[in-house]
């Protein structure tokens, strides 16, 4: 049985591309976590945890790293690490931590967020200089820059290591920080034919999960210099995200690491499959191009609605997610094979060559929540998990 044939395989009929965290642990993954030699790890006991957290660290070049239970918790104890209480964090407009993980920052810890504009999820000095505070004592003093690579809301973007290196020289001219939420860094170094190392150069600590692409039921992992990690140690207790018998998950991730990495570049494929697949549509505002890891999104157009669409491919058993009104997010991963991206394909294109089925009221009024456009960048990017 292949690592993609999970001990409790999705539904066959199901293509579900919701997200990568969708996916479940192979037969392999489970059998591991199964045989995982644990320990109390709050008392530092687990020797499972700390071997994860020592390949983690030296795979990326860094002195330490702690296991954590999700990428917002990790992201929140940079956040917690870098900064004092009334600090500010310059991220990028779209970024994750700014949209997506409940104002951690200013509800855990006492600070603002400022957001920047960026050019498809990349930040530069330029820009960042804009925004940087003075040593004033009107302006909250800036502590911390956040980047993210691969970019999520802008549909998998691989930030360019030349942009990253760009603000991370910036960023020891002006002695400030710089973080990485590097939940998808394997994509982004996969997609860049490089290391993780490489990418992870151009930050000081960073945050990456093993429950995305790579297949992991759950963590993440703090990454960065051993007195911040140390720091963070006691911060994750206060969060309450100190684990015992953890070495059972972390089992999970080492076997992530070992068989599910060089995979990625499959999804990527299949990604780029899927968007080569529908982009001639009428109804579908989409350049292939842009699709550079495995994440696909793409406009829709009148007369549909991303809502009516999301709900009749989920008819036929394809599963999406929107992003806003007028764009769905389709995301490809180890659970997903090229056989079923055929399938949501030609699902696709069946649905889009049939009048739209429901009505939707109020057709022209903004969705409460929708994601607005961002200007300045392509549109059409963005999304959630
Ligand atoms: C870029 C990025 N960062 C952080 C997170 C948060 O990870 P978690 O869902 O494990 O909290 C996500 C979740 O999908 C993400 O896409």
């Amino acid at each position: 049985m292949s690592d993609r044939q999970s001990a409790q395989s999705p539904d066959k009929e199901i293509v579900d591309l919701r997200s990568d965290t969708v996916s479940r642990p192979s037969v392999g993954m489970r059998q591991a976590m199964a045989e995982a030699v644990v320990g109390d790890d709050v008392m530092r006991d687990d020797p499972t945890v700390l071997a994860l957290e020592a390949r983690v660290a030296r795979m990326l070049g860094k002195e330490a790293a702690l296991f954590v239970p999700s990428g917002t918790m990790s992201n929140s104890l940079a956040i917690g690490v870098h900064c004092h209480h009334g600090a500010e964090v310059l991220c990028e407009e779209a970024c994750h931590i700014f949209r997506y993980e409940t104002g951690h920052p200013a509800a855990v810890w006492g600070v603002q967020l400022h957001t920047v504009r960026g050019h498809k999820g990349a930040l530069s000095p330029e820009t960042l200089k804009l925004h940087l505070r003075p040593d004033n004592i009107h302006m909250p003093p800036t502590q911390l820059i956040c980047m993210e690579n691969t970019h999520n809301r802008h549909g998998g973007r691989v930030i360019p290591l030349t942009s990253m290196k760009a603000v991370f020289d910036w960023s020891r001219e002006i002695g400030v920080p710089v973080h990485l939420d590097g939940a998808r860094i394997w994509n982004a170094a996969v997609a860049l034919g490089t290391s993780v190392a490489e990418v992870a150069q151009y930050c000081d600590t960073l945050n990456v999960c093993l429950s995305k692409g790579l297949g992991a039921p759950v963590g993440s992992l703090l990454v960065g210099p051993r007195g911040l990690v140390d720091k963070a140690l006691r911060l994750r207790k206060r969060l309450g995200g100190g684990m015992r018998q953890a070495g059972i998950l972390a089992a999970a991730g080492l076997y992530a690491l070992d068989h599910n990495l060089t995979r990625l570049a499959t999804d990527h494929a299949n990604a780029r499959r899927l968007a080569d697949g529908i982009a001639d549509l009428e109804a579908i505002d989409l350049n292939p191009l842009d699709v550079e890891t495995n994440i696909v999104i793409f406009g829709v157009r009148k007369p549909w609605r991303a809502s009516e669409l999301q709900m009749v491919l989920e008819e036929y058993g394809v599963r999406v997610m929107t992003v806003g009104d007028d764009a769905i997010r389709a995301v490809t991963h180890i659970d997903v094979s090229a056989s079923q991206i055929e399938r949501a394909v030609d699902t696709i294109r069946t649905v889009l060559g049939q009048e739209p089925k429901y009505a939707i009221e109020q057709a022209d009024e903004e969705a409460p929540f929708a994601d607005e456009p961002l200007p300045g960048d392509d549109a059409h990017s963005g999304m959630k998990e």
